[in-house]
């Protein structure tokens, strides 16, 4: 039953262009949530979902974290932006650092976007060009100077309103394949001042870097004079307390994170080696923002580094996800249903279609990605919450209830599935 969802999308639908507050959420079920706890959700009309979206990552901790909640409802009874300095933005900018390991500093920013945005501007300044290399279906935030179309044909816009020529800069390659990066700086000698990537693809499957793939990366910008920049507004924080960066052991000059990095709160960093953050602090390099290190944003940061730092839960989600995956293609195998289901237990891609890895962009856009998200679908209606896009993440709130309950429901899904095929 979804009634009270159906009249609140009409009335968003009269007030919010397509109803909603970000173009992601267009094809997505249009479900109102009432409130979330733990790795649950439930909606205006009382139904029940085990989330495996968490709201794109940030409620990583699960939702409502009562660590964080207190943390934040302490904070922000003195006050909550400044325009000037406080204390707890420092204790969060060392909880960052330390937790990293690698970087010497960070500066904090509401949005994934805008963190990337810094990063390049950064990189760009310190090297003095222009030209930046990427990989095809890597997503970078929605500025007009990133966006673009995910088959990685350089410069083509994604949106109506972009300008082509703000792409200009860019050097598109796929991923995993170290000699097309090497081919790419022979191409353009001197003139690259960042390679920029997702360490794992999160947005377009799950796909892990093949051995020495980062190490190649990182050999690369050293010896070309080029910054490599970790985007790890998906990874950070999730793969490992230090990320990627930690879990694969290669460490970049710059990075920058999101999402899982305050418990669910809106909050970016950009985090590097003291000679690049520097042009920051000199003012060379613009980086603002009004509410950059708010109270809100510095105390949700330092109790969710406390509690990943103090109560780590990278086992218990390595556990839960692996039983996941494999429960999952056992239920599939069951109802004679083709699943691709592929990644690391913290978060992996599902989709219909072929067996075997995938690991580039063109081999995931070989599967029925538009079969699965249709699919997706169904399972929100059998109360389990995922992105059509087929990445599931987990979280510290995941438990064995949730665990038997998804896959009850899956097979119920499946079963739906097969019925209507
Ligand atoms: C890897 C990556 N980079 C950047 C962004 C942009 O972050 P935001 O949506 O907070 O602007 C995202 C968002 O999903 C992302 O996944």
């Amino acid at each position: 039953m979804t009634t009270t969802s159906a009249d609140l999308a009409e009335r968003a639908a009269r007030v919010i262009p397509g109803g909603v507050n970000s173009n992601v959420r267009l094809s997505a079920p249009r479900i109102f949530f009432e409130h979330g706890r733990g790795a649950r959700l439930w909606d205006v009309d009382g139904n029940e979902y085990v989330d495996y979206l968490l709201g794109q990552g940030p409620a990583f901790l699960g939702h409502a974290d009562e660590r964080v909640v207190a943390a934040v409802t302490r904070a922000v009874s003195s006050g909550m932006v400044y325009g000037a300095q406080h204390e707890l933005e420092v204790v969060a900018a060392e909880h960052i650092v330390e937790a990293l390991g690698w970087a010497d500093s960070v500066r904090l920013g509401v949005s994934g976007s805008e963190a990337v945005h810094g990063a390049l501007r950064l990189a760009r300044g310190a090297t003095g060009r222009r030209r930046l290399l990427r990989f095809a279906g890597q997503y970078h935030g929605w500025f007009d100077t990133v966006l673009m179309t995910f088959d990685g044909n350089t410069g083509s816009p994604a949106t109506v309103g972009q300008p082509a020529d703000h792409l200009a800069d860019w050097v598109v390659v796929p991923f995993n394949d170290l000699a097309a990066v090497r081919r790419a700086f022979d191409a353009h000698p001197g003139e690259i001042a960042a390679v920029i990537l997702e360490p794992m693809m999160c947005n377009n499957g799950a796909i892990v870097p093949q051995d020495g793939f980062l190490q190649g990366l990182r050999d690369l910008c050293t010896a070309n004079g080029t910054v490599l920049v970790f985007d790890e507004v998906i990874t950070g924080f999730r793969l490992a307390l230090g990320g990627a960066a930690e879990r694969f052991g290669v460490t970049p000059d710059l990075a920058v994170y999101g999402k899982a990095l305050a418990g669910g709160w809106p909050v970016a960093a950009i985090a590097g080696r003291g000679e690049l953050m520097d042009a920051f602090g000199a003012g060379t390099v613009n980086h603002s923002g009004t509410f950059n290190g708010s109270v809100m944003a510095a105390a949700a940061v330092t109790a969710t580094l406390e509690v990943l730092r103090d109560d780590p839960p990278y086992e218990r989600i390595d556990a839960h996800g692996t039983a996941l995956m494999a429960g999952l293609s056992e239920r599939a195998d069951a109802a004679g249903v083709a699943l691709h289901v592929q990644g690391i237990p913290v978060a992996f891609h599902v989709s219909f279609g072929r067996s075997g890895v995938i690991s580039d962009y063109a081999g995931l856009a070989s599967l029925d990605l538009d079969g699965y998200a249709a699919f997706a679908q169904r399972l929100c209606r059998h109360g389990v919450w995922v992105a059509g896009r087929g990445i599931w993440y987990v979280s510290a709130a995941h438990g064995s209830a949730e665990l038997s309950d998804t896959l009850t429901r899956f097979g119920r899904a499946l079963d739906d599935h097969v019925a209507n095929r």
